[in-house]
């Protein structure tokens, strides 16, 4: 992969105008929210690696299991000549899993990752190239729905699409269904799509993975901040607020929050603006959503896909679901 192979969107003024926007009106609003979307800066990418790492997140192995068991017999049911296709691929870890077995069933492969962080997209696809010598990666960085257009101008054949890590939890479920329909909608009959989902669980074990005794999500969380202070000029001070996360059962989310320990103004110098900010008033930051199996059954049938299998780890906690485009 040369550099030119990387397609990559640059933080233009457009695009931090658009951050500054989404700032204001979310700081303007009651509650207050920031949107997880902008969690994922190089350092944000980086703490959630360490996020997956943590013992008590316990998303990423149970789906790593899935995978494990599960991938011969997955790449067994594909084309010959499938593309691979990964939304949000970060360091793709998981998905070698896949791309062993689908390069052991049919002997090259080409992998389209689709990711918002041009720098781990860059060196997780220089690592592939280098492992695998049957591995064409071409690299997409954008948001999904403008890299899935850009693949679809890279991709003839059939494909497999991944989207794992339980990302989707982080849309709300009509943006989900409307998400997905959009994907199926780029899928034609050979075409399948896996998507990892979160399930609901016990109450302590989701607050114990988003709330760690370490404080990595902690400062995931508060990385926030400091994008905006470093990209807008702002003076949030980061000692004044803390992290929380809290299961709301009929919802069935986690929800993260920034509370502020201190009344307080914090000014945005790009936007020519400040803020009050009440003592113990919370920025909602992220909601996570976790699903029933009915709730994976009506996704589905939101979307028009049709689930074709569904695996789970040996806990319980997490599924990996296979999808067709319904013709
Ligand atoms: C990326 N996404 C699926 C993670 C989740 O579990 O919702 C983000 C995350 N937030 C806190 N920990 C991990």
């Amino acid at each position: 992969m040369s550099q030119n192979d990387l397609i990559e969107l640059l933080p233009t003024a457009s695009t931090l105008n658009g951050f500054a926007d989404d700032v204001k009106a979310g700081l303007l609003a009651t509650p207050k929210r920031l949107s997880c979307r902008f969690f994922y800066d190089d350092h944000g990418s980086k703490i959630f690696e360490e996020i997956c790492a943590l013992p008590e997140y316990y998303l990423t192995r149970a789906e790593q299991e899935i995978l494990k068991t599960n991938a011969n017999q997955i790449a067994a049911r594909l084309p010959a000549d499938t593309t691979l296709l990964e939304l949000g691929s970060g360091s793709a870890i998981k998905t070698r899993i896949l791309i062993e077995a689908l390069i052991g069933q049919q002997g090259i492969l080409q992998f389209v990752p689709i990711d918002i962080s041009p720098t781990i997209l860059e060196q997780s696809a220089r690592e592939l190239q280098q492992h695998y010598p049957k591995l064409e990666v071409n690299p997409v960085a954008a948001e999904y729905r403008e890299g899935l257009v850009r693949a679809r101008q890279l991709v003839s054949g059939p494909k497999l699409i991944l989207w794992l890590g339980s990302n989707i939890g982080n849309f709300e479920r009509d943006d989900a269904a409307r998400f997905l329909s959009q994907v199926g909608r780029c899928m034609s009959r050979d075409d399948l799509l896996l998507v990892g989902v979160d399930l609901r669980k016990d109450k302590l074990v989701l607050e114990t993975a988003y709330d760690d005794p370490a404080g990595v999500t902690a400062r995931f969380n508060l990385n926030i901040l400091n994008r905006i202070n470093r990209d807008l000029g702002g003076t949030f001070d980061l000692s004044r607020f803390r992290h929380e996360a809290i299961y709301n059962d009929d919802e069935g989310r986690v929800e993260m929050y920034l509370v502020s320990d201190v009344p307080q103004n914090v000014s945005i110098e790009r936007l020519n603006w400040s803020v009050e900010i009440g003592m113990d008033e919370a920025i909602h930051t992220e909601n996570s959503y976790k699903y029933s199996l009915a709730e994976i059954d009506r996704l589905a049938e939101r979307s028009g896909l049709s689930l074709a299998e569904q695996w789970f780890d040996n806990r319980g906690q997490f599924s990996l679901n296979m999808f067709s485009a319904v013709d």
